[in-house]
C-alpha cells in the first residue's frame, strides 16, 4: 500500500449543499495536493457541537476523503476567534495593535491542538505523511510527536511571517511560534516571510545554521523554505474562458451598458485594503473628472469572521465610506460603486474576471493573494485587463507585469489605475504574456510537488524516501527532486 498523504487544516472545505464559502488559497491548495494521491483532509467540520467524539466523521466526496470533528462552543471562541484570529492573524499580518491576548484564549488554543493529535493519532499509520497547514495548528507536530508519532511531518504557513521584532510582541510565542521547530519542513509563501522567520529561529536559545536553510534547535533539526502558493493556471484559463459565454457573463455586461470595470475581491478583512481602495477610488474620480460615468468599481466582499469587533468595525467603516462615495459622485444614472456582500461561484468568478478591464488586488499586507493570481490567468490573452498590485501581497514578488503599488499611497493607486484604464493593447499584452507564462509553469501541482520532495529530502530517515517518492509526479527527474525550489534557483 502506497503511504496516504494527511493534510491537516483548521477548516476543511466538504464540498456540501448550503456550505458556500469563498475558495481561498488554502482550499485551493489543499485539493491539488490531494488530487492523484491517496489522502485524506483532516480538521474541523465547521460546526459547534458540544457532543464529545473520539473518532473523526468521515465524508467521501468527488475521490477526497475528508475526516471531520466539530468543535465546542468554548473551544471555537477560545482557539478560533481567540488565538487564532484575535492575537495571531494581527500579529502575523504586522498588526500589533490589533492583536488582544489572554491566557484563557492561549490554553483554549493549545487545548484545541491536543484534540487534534488525539483524533489524527487514532488513525495515523507509521508510513503516512503529514501536511499541516497555517496558523491555527502551529504546536501540532509537538503534540504528534508526544503521543510517538514519527512520521514525516512538514508545515506551510499560508499567511506573511512577519520581522523579528513583531513576533516577539506575541506573550510566550516560544510556546507557539518555537513549536514549529517539531516539523521536518516549514514552508512560506516567499523569501521575505522565510527570511524573517530564519531570524526567529536563530534568536532561540542555542540555535545553529546549518547548510541549505536548515536550522537546529534543542536537538531537533527543522528546515524552512519558500513555497509560492499557486493556482491551477490552465484549468482557470478554460473555465474564464467558458464562463464569458454564459448568461452572467453577459447580464452583467448588458448591466455596464458600456462602462469601464474595475473590480476588487477580497474577504471583508481589515488586512485587505479595502478602505484605502475605496479612498484611492475617491480621489481617481476627484482629479480625473472625465472618468465620471465612464467607469465603475465592482467591490465583491463576502463577509468573514462577522463575531470579532475589528471585523464588525471594518464592515461598517467599508459601508459608510462607499455609500459617502456614491453619493458624492453618482448620478441617477451611475452609481460610482457597486458593492457585494455575497460568494460567487469559481466559475462566475473567473467570468467576472474576465470582464474586468483593471482588478485592484491592494491588501496592506498578503500572504499571497490568489485574487491577483486568478485575475491574471482569467485574462484573454489577445485583449488582457491590467493588474494593479500590492507591493505587500506575496504575489508581488512574481507577478512583476502588474502596476506595483503602495496601498497607503491614495495618489499612487490613482494614477496607477488611470494609467490602467488607458493602456494601450500592445502595453497590455507586453504585461499580461509574461505574467501567465509564469503561472502556467508555476502552477499549484507544482507547488504541492515541490514541498512534498522537499519534505521527503528533509526527512533524516533514509528508508522512508523510497516511500516518499511516490508522491512524485513521475514527470519531474531525480535531479529536479534533489533540493528545495530556493535551494536549486540558487545552484
Ligand atoms: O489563508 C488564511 C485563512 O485563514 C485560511 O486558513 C482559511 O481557509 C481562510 O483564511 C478563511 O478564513 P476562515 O477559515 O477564518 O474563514
Amino acid at each position: 500500500m502506497s503511504p496516504r498523504l494527511i493534510i491537516v487544516s483548521n477548516r476543511v472545505a466538504v464540498p456540501e449543499p448550503g456550505n458556500k464559502q469563498m475558495a481561498g488559497g488554502l482550499v485551493v491548495a489543499v485539493k491539488a495536493a490531494l488530487r492523484n494521491r491517496t489522502g485524506v483532509w483532516f480538521g474541523w467540520s465547521g460546526k459547534i457541537d458540544e457532543t464529545e467524539t473520539a473518532q473523526p466523521r468521515i465524508v467521501e466526496r468527488n475521490h477526497i476523503t475528508y475526516a471531520v470533528i466539530d468543535l465546542s462552543k468554548t473551544d471555537f471562541e477560545e482557539y478560533y476567534n481567540g488565538l487564532a484570529n484575535r492575537v495571531l492573524w494581527p500579529i502575523l499580518h504586522y498588526r500589533v495593535d490589533l492583536q488582544e491576548y489572554s491566557r484563557a484564549d492561549h490554553s483554549g488554543y493549545m487545548r484545541v491542538n491536543r484534540q487534534f493529535a488525539d483524533r489524527l493519532s487514532a488513525f495515523l499509520r507509521e508510513d503516512d505523511v503529514v501536511w499541516v497547514h497555517d496558523y491555527h495548528l502551529m504546536p501540532l507536530a509537538r503534540e504528534l510527536r508526544a503521543r510517538g508519532h514519527l512520521n514525516p511531518i512538514g508545515f506551510f504557513l499560508h499567511i506573511p511571517c512577519a520581522p523579528l521584532d513583531i513576533l516577539r510582541t506575541l506573550p510566550h510565542h516560544e510556546e507557539i511560534l518555537g513549536a514549529l521547530t517539531y516539523y521536518d519542513l516549514v514552508g512560506f509563501q516567499t523569501e521575505n516571510d522565510r527570511d524573517n522567520f530564519a531570524a526567529y529561529l536563530l534568536a532561540m536559545p542555542g540555535a545553529k545554521e546549518g547548510r541549505d536553510l536548515t536550522f537546529e534547535v534543542g536537538g531537533r533539526q527543522t528546515r524552512i523554505g519558500a513555497f509560492p502558493v499557486s493556482i491551477e493556471t490552465a484549468t482557470y484559463a478554460r473555465l474564464a474562458r467558458n464562463a464569458a459565454r454564459s448568461p452572467l457573463a453577459k447580464e452583467i455586461k448588458e448591466s455596464l451598458t458600456g462602462l469601464r470595470l474595475v473590480l476588487g475581491v477580497d474577504r471583508l478583512d481589515y488586512s485587505k485594503g479595502i478602505v484605502q481602495r475605496i479612498n484611492a477610488f475617491d480621489r481617481f474620480l476627484e482629479v480625473n473628472p472625465e472618468w465620471r460615468s465612464r467607469v465603475t468599481l465592482l467591490q465583491i466582499t463576502p463577509r468573514s469572521r462577522s463575531d470579532l469587533k475589528d471585523y464588525a468595525a471594518i464592515e461598517n467603516e467599508v459601508t459608510a465610506l462607499i455609500s459617502r462615495v456614491n453619493g458624492h459622485y453618482g448620478e441617477a444614472s451611475w452609481t460610482p460603486i457597486r458593492y457585494i456582500n455575497r460568494v460567487y461561484s469559481r466559475t462566475a468568478l473567473s467570468g467576472i474576471y474576465r470582464a474586468a478591464d483593471v482588478a485592484l488586488v491592494t491588501p496592506l499586507r498578503d500572504g499571497m493573494n490568489i485574487v491577483a493570481k486568478e485575475y491574471v490567468a482569467a485574462q484573454d490573452p489577445e485583449n488582457p485587463g491590467v493588474l494593479v498590485l500590492s507591493q505587500f501581497a506575496g504575489a508581488a514578488a512574481e507577478l512583476t507585469g502588474a502596476l506595483i503599488v503602495n496601498p497607503h499611497e491614495s495618489d499612487a493607486v490613482a494614477a496607477a489605475l488611470k494609467r490602467a484604464l488607458e493602456m494601450p493593447l500592445f502595453e497590455r499584452r507586453e504585461r499580461h504574456g509574461p505574467m501567465l507564462e509564469h503561472l502556467l509553469v508555476h502552477n499549484i501541482e507544482r507547488w504541492a510537488e515541490d514541498y512534498l520532495a522537499a519534505l521527503a529530502e528533509t526527512r533524516q530517515r533514509p528508508s522512508l524516501m523510497s516511500e516518499l517518492r511516490a508522491f512524485l509526479s513521475p514527470s519531474r527527474s531525480s535531479t529536479d527532486r534533489r533540493a528545495p525550489p530556493e535551494a536549486r534557483r540558487q545552484a
